[in-house]
C-alpha cells in the first residue's frame, strides 16, 4: 500500500523475486482487462483515465478469480489491494476461505516532489507490466522492454492533474484502512525514498531473510 508512484510496483516485484511468490498487482490486471475490450474493461478504464477508484466489485471479482490459482498456494503478493474498506474486509473474505493468513502489509511513504519526479519519468510495459525511470532505471535499449521486447509507454493516468487526483483519492479512501491492520500490528512501513540498491535491505529487514530452496 502507498500514494501513487511511491514505488508499491518496484517493491512488490522485487519481492515476488525475492521470495519466488507470484505478485498479483490490481493495476495491472484492471489495464489487462482494459486491452482486452472485455465490459469490465470499459467501465475500469472510465475510471482509471480519472484517477478514481475502479467500483469494488469489479476489483474483487477480478482479484478473488486470480487469488484462486494453484500458484498462489505458497503465498503471493498484492499490490494494490485493499484499497478501500469493502477491499479489505473482502480480503478477510477470501483469505479465510483459502485457509490463508496475511503475515504483513507494507506501506510506502514518499514525499510528493519524490511523486511527480518518479511518474514523469515512469515508463510501463503494457504488455507484461515492468516498469522503468528513465533516470534510475531505465531499460537498456531506449523505448523497449528488457523482460519482452514490448514497446514502453507513458501510461494516461501519469499526467499531473490526474496524479494529482490520484493523490487525494489515496488519501480519502485508501490511507483510512491503514489503522485496521496497525490495529493488529500488522503494518510495516518501508520508505519509498531509499535508492533502488537499498530497498532489498530495507524489504529482508522486515519480511525476513528468504529461504534458500
Ligand atoms: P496502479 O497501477 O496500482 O497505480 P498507483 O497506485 O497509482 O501506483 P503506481 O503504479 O502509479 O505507482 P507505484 O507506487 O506502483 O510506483 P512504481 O513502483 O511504479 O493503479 C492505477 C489505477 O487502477 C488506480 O488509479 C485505480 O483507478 C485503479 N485501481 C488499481 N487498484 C485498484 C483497487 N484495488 N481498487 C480500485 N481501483 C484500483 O514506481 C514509480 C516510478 O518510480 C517508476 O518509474 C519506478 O521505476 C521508479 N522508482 C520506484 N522506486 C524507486 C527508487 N527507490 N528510486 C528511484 N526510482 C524509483
Amino acid at each position: 500500500m502507498g500514494p501513487p508512484g511511491s514505488g508499491k510496483g518496484t517493491r512488490a516485484k522485487m519481492i515476488g523475486k525475492m521470495y519466488r511468490i507470484p505478485v498479483i498487482a490490481a493495476g495491472d490486471m484492471l489495464r489487462e482487462a482494459v486491452a482486452k475490450g472485455t465490459d469490465e474493461g470499459a467501465v475500469a478504464r472510465a475510471y482509471m483515465s480519472r484517477g478514481e477508484l475502479v467500483p469494488d466489485d469489479i476489483v474483487i471479482r477480478i482479484t478473488e478469480e486470480r487469488l484462486s490459482k494453484p500458484d498462489t498456494e505458497n503465498g503471493f503478493v498484492l499490490d494494490g489491494f485493499p484499497r478501500s474498506m469493502r477491499q479489505a474486509v473482502a480480503l478477510d473474505r477470501i483469505l479465510k476461505k483459502q485457509n490463508a493468513t496475511l503475515d504483513t502489509l507494507l506501506y510506502v511513504t514518499a514525499k510528493p516532489d519524490t511523486i511527480v519526479g518518479r511518474l514523469s519519468l515512469r515508463r510501463s510495459c503494457p504488455k507484461c507490466g515492468a516498469v522503468y525511470h528513465l533516470r534510475d532505471m531505465p531499460p537498456k535499449e531506449e523505448g523497449v522492454c528488457d523482460e519482452c521486447g514490448g514497446r514502453l509507454i507513458l501510461r494516461e493516468d501519469d499526467v499531473e492533474e490526474i496524479i494529482r487526483h490520484r493523490f487525494e483519492v489515496y488519501e480519502k479512501q485508501t490511507f483510512p484502512i491503514l489503522e485496521r491492520y496497525q490495529a493488529v500490528g500488522k503494518a510495516k512501513e518501508i520508505s519509498g525514498e531509499l535508492n533502488i540498491d537499498q530497498i532489498p535491505g530495507a524489504i529482508e529487514e522486515i519480511l525476513g531473510k528468504p529461504q534458500v530452496l
